[in-house]
């Protein structure tokens, strides 16, 4: 069954010019489907560069949307409706508006995990990979960075930048399953291994990490590490993902109830439907998607 449903995308997606990106957190057998896997900003550079009608977003929706603004020619599909990152809606484009009035002086940074009505008020975008290397080449001295308050807390530490973020409690729900004990109790268990967090973590948590990561930056950091033994605080996706792409390595899920259930909700069967359906087709207003694209490009320009 699986096997056939398999093949009906494979021929599917050649038949109608698509591709699949698929991010780090899907499933192994999405990834098997996918022309490219990676972390926000990998995923929103691939989109640009290929060569295709339709892409099929196996991810959530900002990250789509994100897509969508890249590649007015292309059409984005998103295999779920359901599949909507919970955090990309705590900020409103109100509550940044006034955040605004109060710190005139300061440059919008928004993590991308943000609706694309609130990152075309934005400056600037950034992801979790480059938050830093983009305030840090920001020709300003205030910031206002939303809506993490955990990547926040981190960029904060960071940046010599003056930060604000808002809204006071953004976060991500599947991060936030981390605590410090459980830092404790894998280093007591496993104390040769590596502890990767990524930087939506909370503060207490980041603070007892030896490295903080992107996605894309876990794997790399994996890949060129000589260690062979990493706990992995980040969404349970990875942990599959890194035992696929190192099976001689170890990989320890700081918890193994870190799970998207948004990002889980793509799976062979929607992207079947979506291919077949050309579904949901992701549609941002052109006033918006002219606002974000600028907002994106500019990421790209301050981090080369
Ligand atoms: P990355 O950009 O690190 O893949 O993060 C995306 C995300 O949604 C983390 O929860
Ligand atoms: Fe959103 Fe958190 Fe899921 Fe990432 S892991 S998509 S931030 S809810």
């Amino acid at each position: 069954m699986e096997c056939d449903l398999f093949e009906e995308i494979l021929d599917l997606k050649k038949e109608m010019d698509a591709v699949v990106l698929a991010h780090n957190y899907q499933v192994g057998e999405v990834h098997r489907v996918a022309d490219f896997v990676g972390d926000s900003l990998g995923l929103a550079l691939k989109s640009r560069s290929v060569d295709a009608e339709y892409v099929v977003f196996a991810g959530v929706d900002f990250m789509a949307e994100t897509a969508a603004v890249l590649n007015p020619d292309k059409k984005v599909l998103l295999p779920s409706k359901e599949a909507s990152c919970p955090m990309a809606g705590m900020l409103s484009r109100e509550s940044l508006c006034k955040a605004k009035e109060k710190h005139p002086d300061a440059e919008v940074v928004m993590y991308v995990n943000t609706s694309a009505e609130v990152r075309a008020e934005s400056d600037v975008t950034c992801t979790s990979s480059n938050a830093v290397e983009v305030i840090d080449n920001l020709d300003c001295e205030e910031v206002i960075f939303g809506p993490d308050r955990n990547l926040g807390w981190y960029v904060e530490k960071e940046t010599d930048k003056d930060v604000f973020v808002v809204p006071d409690d953004g976060h991500c729900y599947v991060h936030n399953v981390f605590q410090p004990q459980d830092v404790d109790e894998v280093r007591d268990r496993f104390s040769d291994a590596v502890v990767l967090v990524h930087p939506e973590s909370k503060p207490v948590v980041q603070e007892k990490a030896d490295y903080l990561c992107s996605t894309g930056q876990m794997i790399d950091f994996v890949g060129s590490s000589k260690k062979d033994k990493f706990v992995i605080g980040t969404e349970v996706g990875l942990v599959e993902r890194l035992r696929f792409l190192f099976p001689d390595k170890t990989f320890i899920p700081l918890s193994d109830k870190a799970v998207c259930r948004e990002m889980k909700k793509n799976s062979l069967k929607k992207i079947l439907w979506s291919l077949e359906n050309r579904g949901f087709l992701v549609e941002v207003s052109d006033v918006v998607a002219d606002k974000v694209r600028v907002s994106t490009e500019r990421m790209f320009e301050l981090t080369g």
